[in-house]
C-alpha cells in the first residue's frame, strides 16, 4: 500500500534556532498522537539538515528532505551540494524542479533530468515538481505543459527507477498566493498526470506513483484536497512554517 506524504518546504526561511523550535514542536505533537498512515518530511535549508537530523533521531516518524541538489558527483562547483553529501547527512528525499528554481535559477528540463538520475544513484527519493503558470492555465494549455515537463524530466527512467520517484503538481498561480486550485481542478490534473504516466509505464506503475498537490495548501482546504482520488498528499510551503498548521494538515487524511 502506498503511503500518503506531507512534505514541508521551508524555502529560505527560519534561523537555526527557529528551525529547531519548529521541528521540536512538530515532533512532540506527532509523538503524542502518531499519524501512521502518513510519511512526514521536513525540507529545511541545507545548512540546518545535520542538526535537525540529530534532533530527529528520537522521532522515527519524521524524515528529512533537501530543497535542491547538484547534478555532479563532486568537484569544483563552488557553493553546491551533492546528493552523496545529502545522503551522508541523513537526508532521504530531495525536491527537484521546484518552479522557483526553474524560474529564478534557469533550471531546464534537461538539467532536471540529470538531477533526478543523480538523486536516484545516491539513494535519494526525488520529489519531482511540475506545474503551469497562470498564462498557460488561462489558455487551457496546462495538460500539455505539465506532460512536457514530466516527459523531459522523467521518461528516460527505467520502470524500476521511475517506481522510486514522487511527483508534486504545483500550479504556479497557486504557490504562495493564497489561491488554491479548486478540488475539481486538482483532481482533473492529477488524473491527467496519472494517465500520462500510465502511457509510458503502465497502469500499475502509474497507480503506485505518489502525486502530491502543492500551492496554498492549508488546514482549511487540506481535507478536501486529500480526499481526492488521485491526490496522495501535499507539498506545503507557507503553512509548514507554523507547527499547529502543519500538524493540522498532516492530520487531514
Ligand atoms: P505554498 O508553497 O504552500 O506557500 O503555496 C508551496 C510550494 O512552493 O511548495
Amino acid at each position: 500500500m502506498k503511503k500518503n506524504i506531507i512534505a514541508g518546504n521551508w524555502k529560505m526561511n527560519n534561523s537555526l534556532d527557529d528551525g529547531l523550535k519548529l521541528v521540536s514542536e512538530i515532533a512532540t505533537m506527532i509523538k503524542e498522537d502518531p499519524v501512521n498512515e502518513v510519511e512526514i518530511i521536513i525540507v529545511p535549508p541545507f545548512i540546518h539538515l545535520t542538526v535537525l537530523d540529530k534532533l530527529l533521531q528520537d522521532y522515527d516518524q519524521i524524515c528529512l528532505g533537501a530543497q535542491n541538489c547538484n547534478e555532479h558527483d563532486s568537484g569544483a562547483y563552488t557553493g553546491e551540494v551533492s546528493t552523496a553529501m545529502l545522503k551522508s547527512s541523513g537526508v532521504d528525499y530531495v525536491i527537484i524542479g521546484h518552479s522557483e528554481r526553474r524560474a529564478y535559477f534557469n533550471e531546464s528540463d534537461e538539467l532536471l533530468a540529470t538531477k533526478v538520475n543523480q538523486a536516484l544513484s545516491n539513494g535519494l527519493t526525488p520529489i519531482f515538481c511540475c506545474g503551469e503558470p497562470l498564462s498557460v492555465r488561462e489558455s487551457n494549455g496546462q495538460e500539455d505543459f505539465v506532460f512536457t515537463q514530466l516527459t523531459n524530466g522523467l521518461f528516460h527512467l527505467s520502470e524500476e527507477s521511475f517506481g522510486k520517484v514522487v511527483i508534486a503538481y504545483e500550479p504556479i498561480w497557486a504557490i504562495g498566493t493564497g489561491v488554491t486550485a479548486s478540488a475539481a481542478q486538482a483532481q482533473e490534473m492529477h488524473k491527467a498526470i496519472r494517465n500520462h504516466l500510465a502511457s509510458k509505464y503502465g497502469q500499475k506503475a502509474a497507480k503506485n506513483c505518489r502525486i502530491l498537490y502543492g500551492g496554498s495548501c492549508k488546514p482549511s482546504n487540506a481535507k478536501e484536497l486529500f480526499a481526492l482520488d488521485d491526490v496522495d498528499g501535499g507539498l506545503i510551503g507557507g503553512a509548514s512554517l507554523n507547527p499547529a498548521d502543519f500538524v493540522d494538515i498532516i492530520r487531514s487524511f
